[in-house]
């Protein structure tokens, strides 16, 4: 086993908890998304691993062995970082190679093999005798890479590789990315706080939170069935829409409502649901589980319009809360506009007022498979 096993991991800086009791398991083989907003411990995490910190409790282990005290040089990982941290002075190849033959034991021959092998790979055979000032930002990044790579690690440490990149070239290694891990399998954890990045590339994603992992799924059903509502609200763009109303119950019909507006329940009801008849909680509706009908049962008054081509985004609110709704493109739509709107029934989200914790998803298939995970979600292959 080559995976990464965190248990119970925490870092203290003074008076700052970085990072509040990890348990994070990437399988043999796994690409593992680690995403969450800025300062939410994600580099932290990283950094434990490849054991460029050392923790305040716990234990990390990579391919069964508990590493928790040894050294960077003696865990047999390799990182990238998001400043790609290349020597100025020194060429492609020599910062590709450096520090290679005294700290392994390969030789020349076998370094210059693997140099030739990882170049290839990256297509910067070319530019190997060139020092970082006279490459761009994506020649850089590759050689970043190519360093990491010629080590042929157990284990791969990303740090926001692709943030320095403009989008264009973003999305292009990104692409790139997966490639290259379809092709090595080499079991790699990534960090970035871009969850479209973390959507597209994960097998799994592991959304983080100050300093905790809130959820580990694979993508869609990180979307279909969030734990929390941190994660409904983070993952999507835009996030889920959230709004706090009451469960109300007549016979069998359940409704949630707040102020003047009332989201009817599915049929049948789970008694997750009418047993919290009459209390407070968190309704959620993605923007793209939202249309415009001609009675239906929300109100929006227009505030912002934003064409993105393929849709109409809406910004307004309903009643005091504001939200967000995903229009057909061209839609006849102005600022000031009171639209009608009405939710997929099949698409609502439940959350506990108090702990955010997801308690109902609307979606037939999606309960079962959010309880299923742990036994279905083993490692996809993207052959
Ligand atoms: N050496 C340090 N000393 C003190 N506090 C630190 C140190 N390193 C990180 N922190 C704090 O720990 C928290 C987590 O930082 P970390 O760098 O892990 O966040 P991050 O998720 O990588 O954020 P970003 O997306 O901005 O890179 C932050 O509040 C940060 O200020
Ligand atoms: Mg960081």
């Amino acid at each position: 086993m080559t995976g990464i096993t965190t248990t119970d991991l925490v870092k203290r800086f003074d008076d700052v908890t970085a990072v509040d009791g990890v348990d994070l398991n990437v399988r043999e083989g796994e690409f593992l998304v680690l995403v969450g907003p800025s300062g939410c411990g994600k580099s932290t995490t990283l950094r434990l691993l490849a054991g460029l910190e050392s923790p305040t409790e716990g234990a990390v282990a990579i391919a069964d062995e508990d590493v928790t005290t040894t050294s960077p040089g003696e865990r047999d990982v390799a990182m990238v970082f998001q400043s790609y941290a290349l020597y100025p002075h020194m060429t492609a190849r020599e910062n590709m190679t450096f520090g290679l033959t005294t700290a392994t034991q390969f030789t020349d021959d076998e370094v210059n093999d693997r140099v030739a092998e990882a170049a290839e790979i990256l297509d910067i055979e070319d530019l190997l005798d060139r020092t970082p000032s006279a490459l761009s930002g994506g020649e850089q990044q590759r050689v970043a890479i190519g360093r990491a790579l010629v080590r042929d690690p157990e284990v791969f440490l990303m740090d926001e590789p692709l943030s320095n990149l403009d989008a264009k070239l973003r999305v292009q290694m990104r692409a790139e990315l997966a490639e290259l891990h379809a092709q090595l399998q080499t079991t790699t954890l990534y960090v970035t706080h871009d969850q479209v990045e973390a959507m597209t590339l994960g097998d799994r994603v592991a959304v983080m939170n100050d300093g905790e992992i809130q959820q580990v799924a694979p993508p869609q059903l990180l979307y279909d069935a969030p734990a929390t509502r941190f994660v409904a609200e983070f993952i999507g763009s835009p996030g889920m829409n959230t709004v706090e109303g009451t469960i109300k119950r007549r016979g069998d019909a359940v409704h949630v409502t707040w102020e003047q507006n009332t989201v009817p329940l599915p049929r049948p009801v789970p008694e997750a649901v009418t047993s919290r008849a009459g209390e407070s909680v968190v309704l959620g509706v993605r923007p793209e589980d939202l249309s415009q009908e001609k009675r239906g049962p929300l109100n929006m008054e227009v505030t912002v319009t934003e064409p993105l081509g393929d849709s109409l985004l809406t910004r307004g609110v309903v009643g005091a809360t504001e939200m967000e709704v995903s229009l057909p493109p061209r839609s006849a739509v102005n600022v000031g506009d009171v639209l009608s709107l009405t939710a997929d029934p099949q698409r609502l989200h439940l959350f506990d007022v108090e702990t955010g914790a997801a308690f109902y998803h609307s979606a037939d298939d999606v309960a079962s498979e959010a309880t299923d995970q742990t036994a279905r979600d083993a490692p996809r292959s993207r052959t």
